[in-house]
């Protein structure tokens, strides 16, 4: 079982309260994806830390991205690609992904890949083609691991049913054998229903992962799911 939190564009929990409260939490692996400022704090909270995004080359002319060297240089163990938001609002495609999961996993960083379909193409009968689509440019490695994360449940407070994560998390293990992480308005009160389904082995939580009680909560119901 992993939960990772993505605090995206927020300044998030205090790193040292949260790695406080979690430390009684056993039998799951635990990840932050602070912003960019935030890495260093919460690696030397002794969080295991991840970047929200990695750009594919070691260094170069690329105004506002990070590689992953500089990322394992300040003890960052991963980092998230492909999330919704940088899809949606900064033009991420799905080589670029690739191109990014790739190098960080070449380079020794942990990559959770996030993939996921739009409201639109869920109406349209279209999740599988979305997902195969996403998943197909993404090789299996022992440091991977997909994020589906239904857009429409992103923020929304919308979940997909247990029973539709399952399916679509059985189709992403049908294309690719790694671990698959759900996302999408995960809470306290419908983390278990989630995690204790067949292929869902863990939870990346946005909105619900900016305050300790409530991370902590989801990363105990992840244990007890486990
Ligand atoms: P949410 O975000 O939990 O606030 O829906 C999930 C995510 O975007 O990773």
């Amino acid at each position: 079982m992993i939960v990772a939190g993505n605090w995206k564009m927020y300044a998030g929990p205090d790193p040292r309260e949260l790695a406080d409260r979690l430390a009684s939490v056993s039998g799951v692996e635990v990840v932050v994806c602070p912003p960019f400022t935030g890495l260093a704090a919460c690696v030397h909270a002794g969080l295991a830390t991840y970047a929200q995004n990695v750009h594919w080359e070691r260094e170069g002319a690329y105004t506002g991205e990070v590689s992953a060297p500089m990322l394992l240089g300040i003890g960052a163990a991963g980092s998230l690609v492909g999330h919704s938001e940088r899809r949606q609002y900064f033009g991420e495609t799905d080589e670029g992904v690739a191109r990014r999961a790739a190098a960080a996993l070449a380079a020794g960083l942990d990559v959770i890949a996030c993939v996921g379909e739009t409201l639109a193409e869920r109406e349209a009968g279209e999740t599988e083609e979305v997902l195969r689509r996403q998943v197909s440019v993404l090789e299996a490695h022992a440091r991977l691991v997909v994020a589906y994360e239904p857009v429409w449940a992103i923020g929304t407070g919308l979940t997909a049913t247990p029973e539709t994560a399952q399916d679509a998390h059985a189709f992403i293990k049908s294309l690719l054998d790694v671990p698959v992480l759900y996302g999408g308005s995960v809470k306290p009160d419908n983390a278990v229903e989630l995690m204790v389904q067949p292929d869902v082995d863990g939870a990346l939580v946005g909105g619900a992962s900016l305050q300790v009680e409530s991370f902590a909560a989801i990363c105990e119901a992840a244990a007890a799911a486990a």
